[in-house]
């Protein structure tokens, strides 16, 4: 195996990365503390650094030899300094390029790249794995190994606009897939930010003030180091570092790693409780009759795109609706709350949120946008764009389910918290008295607000259109629900053998979203070890988008303790957004009267004399 460590903040010289620590990668050559496979790693070493904050193209310096036999880098490390350093000491395996070309890190433009681990039979990795790459990049690979062939199809994709957490993300995963018993922690930093996987071997970080550190193993007994999960990818700049399930991490969805230090994601679910509540979700909601399974499950990355593209559909009107509301109220919503910071659930894009976000701004008081989303995707794209274009702007996220925790941020001004998009719509009466009330209880009465946007009843044929378009992008929407259930529960769901339906349910006033099985089938979903009948014709309930009146929605927030303040509507009288504040909670009923004095002890006996 091999030890690698990338470093961002203040510069330092190498020497306090590499030899220096007691427990450092120069020592980490001999006796490394938790490597799980092999003993030395002494075949090489490789540190690539910037040499200043504003130049991108890195410096390296590779040896064959072991780290402690260079006699040079003790000079070296003492005198070089950076801010942003990436090194490895290498264990090489038997077959491979044996001289500095195969030690690490690999480069090319302003990236620099380690592996630590092993694929067997690399040579042979099957095209589907993503090792099919174009002959010019298989003749520049630079060392004949497995590591730079990973580099290669590692760097295939960033050279295609990937996102470089999700190309670390999909090259481990198809390699895993094509190799089970290949270890695979990549490390990977374009000076800014740090990105890496675990798979197969040991991963920790430690944070200090401006800076972060990532290596395969502590460097000192501390305890300020954290140990990074099996089936992880770690994204860290000097701002913060956050981590996502390896299954879990999109490649397509998130933009160039622009991490920067005002924005912070902060994974809020307990381990495993997306796992577990799926798992619940399915087996609950596929046992019971009729047949229905929970709307969260849409948004993986490419539910989450495919909404995106739902909000731009002719048919789809709530996005357009809601967005000219805000154009016209979002200075008298500013006005009237002064936040300094904005939450917002189930935020997805947050593109919307920008006409909030400006005309906060314009009113001087915002300092904050905390969104609140199951997707970390939707939330890592937003917020890596939201803070390259509002430059003072603090973006905190949090990936959480807003059905279980509503804790909204400390703050010393008033917050206003923001759920638009008519989502609420996709909770049943029940959930809804639910989550208004712990919408409430969060808020406290010195100012804070809640916004609230809410798809009004209307000619059901508007409707219906809107949730069956004519291109076909709600019901593919639909269908990735069993793409999901597929991938995550190892079911073998046929997209293809169910239709898409939008129906319009005249006494609840709302719409169902269904899928119809076309065809008889037994579905078998081995991760809940569940097998499920579908009749021909039987029809799964999705989604339910309830559409309500002002009458009804006022007396919902009212029985939560809201009270609605403003009620705007876009011009057609489509779609709503309230404004509403808690109300102060009942008095206390007055005090029952006091207990009537006890009635006065019966006379006593006559004494009765001798
Ligand atoms: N507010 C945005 C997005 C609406 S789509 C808009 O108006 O366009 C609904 C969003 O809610 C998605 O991003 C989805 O990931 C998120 N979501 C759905 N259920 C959720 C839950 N239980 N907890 C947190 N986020 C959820
Ligand atoms: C997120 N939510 C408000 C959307 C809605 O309209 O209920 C989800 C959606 N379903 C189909 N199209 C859009």
């Amino acid at each position: 195996m091999c030890r690698h460590l990338a470093y961002l903040g203040p510069p330092v010289p190498l020497a306090r990365l590499l030899t220096e620590p007691a427990g450092g990668l120069y020592e980490q050559s001999w006796a490394p503390r938790r490597q799980r496979y092999g003993t030395v790693n002494a075949d090489g070493f490789g540190v690539g650094w910037y040499p200043s904050a504003g130049d991108r193209a890195p410096a390296r310096y590779r040896r064959a030899v072991p780290i402690w036999a260079d006699t040079n880098l003790p000079d070296l490390a003492r005198t070089i300094s950076s801010g942003a350093v990436l090194a490895a000491v290498r264990s090489a395996t038997a077959g491979t390029s044996q001289d500095a070309s195969a030690a690490a890190p690999f480069r090319s433009g302003g990236w620099l790249f380690s592996h630590n681990g092993r694929v067997d039979a690399w040579e042979s990795l099957p095209a589907d794995s993503g090792a099919d790459l174009p002959a010019a990049d298989l003749l520049g690979l630079e060392a004949h190994c497995d590591s730079a062939l990973l580099w290669a199809m590692v760097h295939r994709r960033l050279r295609n606009g990937e996102a470089a957490a999700g190309a670390l993300a999909s090259v481990t995963r198809q390699t895993a897939a094509a190799r089970p018993g290949a270890r695979l922690n990549l490390l990977l930093t374009d000076g800014r930010s740090i990105v890496a996987t675990r798979r197969g071997d040991t991963l920790w970080y430690r944070t200090g003030p401006g800076a972060v550190l990532v290596a395969s193993e502590p460097d000192d007994d501390s305890d300020d180091w954290r140990e990074v999960p099996e089936d992880t990818v770690l994204l860290a700049t000097p701002g913060g570092v956050s981590t996502t399930p390896l299954h879990a991490a999109a490649p397509h969805r998130e933009a160039h790693p622009t991490m920067n230090d005002r924005f912070t994601l902060d994974h809020r679910l307990p381990d495993g409780y997306l796992d577990r509540t799926l798992r619940a979700d399915v087996t609950e909601g596929l046992t019971a009759d009729p047949k229905i399974l929970p709307p969260k499950w849409f948004y993986d990355a490419r539910g989450s795109v495919l909404f995106e593209e739902i909000t731009r559909l002719p048919e789809y009107y709530p996005t357009r609706a809601e967005h000219e509301i805000l154009q016209h109220r979002a200075d008298e919503i500013a006005a009237a709350s002064g936040a300094g910071t904005l939450v917002e659930l189930g935020s997805g894009s947050s593109v919307k949120t920008r006409l909030l976000l400006d005309a906060l701004d314009r009113r001087g008081t915002l300092s904050r946008y905390a969104p609140r989303d199951v997707s970390p995707s939707a939330l890592t794209e937003a917020g890596e764009a939201l803070c390259r274009d509002y430059p003072g702007l603090r973006v905190e996220a949090a990936v959480t389910d807003f059905e279980a925790d509503l804790a909204l941020p400390d703050a010393t001004g008033p917050r206003l918290v923001a759920f638009l998009g008519g989502t609420i719509g996709n909770l049943d009466t029940a959930q809804r008295a639910a989550f208004f009330a712990a919408v409430r209880a969060g808020l406290t009465g010195g100012g804070d607000a809640f916004l609230l946007g809410a798809d009004l009843v209307k000619d059901p044929d508007v409707l219906v259109r809107a949730y069956d378009d004519s291109q076909g992008v709600t019901a593919a929407f639909n269908k990735n629900v069993l793409q999901v259930i597929n991938r995550e529960l190892d079911a073998d769901f046929d997209p293809d053998t169910f239709e898409h339906r939008a129906v319009w349910n005249v006494p609840e006033e709302r719409i169902e979203m269904r899928l119809r099985a076309t065809v008889a089938r037994t579905v078998k979903i081995p991760g809940v070890d569940l097998t499920v009948d579908f009749a021909a014709g039987e029809e799964m309930r999705t989604e339910i988008s309830v559409k309500f009146r002002r009458a009804g929605l006022t007396s919902e927030l009212a029985e939560a303790g809201l009270a609605v303040r403003h009620w705007w509507t876009d011009e057609a009288g489509r779609f709503a957004l309230v404004l509403a504040t808690p109300t102060p909670p009942p008095p206390l009923p007055p005090p029952p009267p006091p207990p009537p004095p006890p009635p006065p002890p019966p006379p006593p006996p006559p004494l009765l004399c001798p």
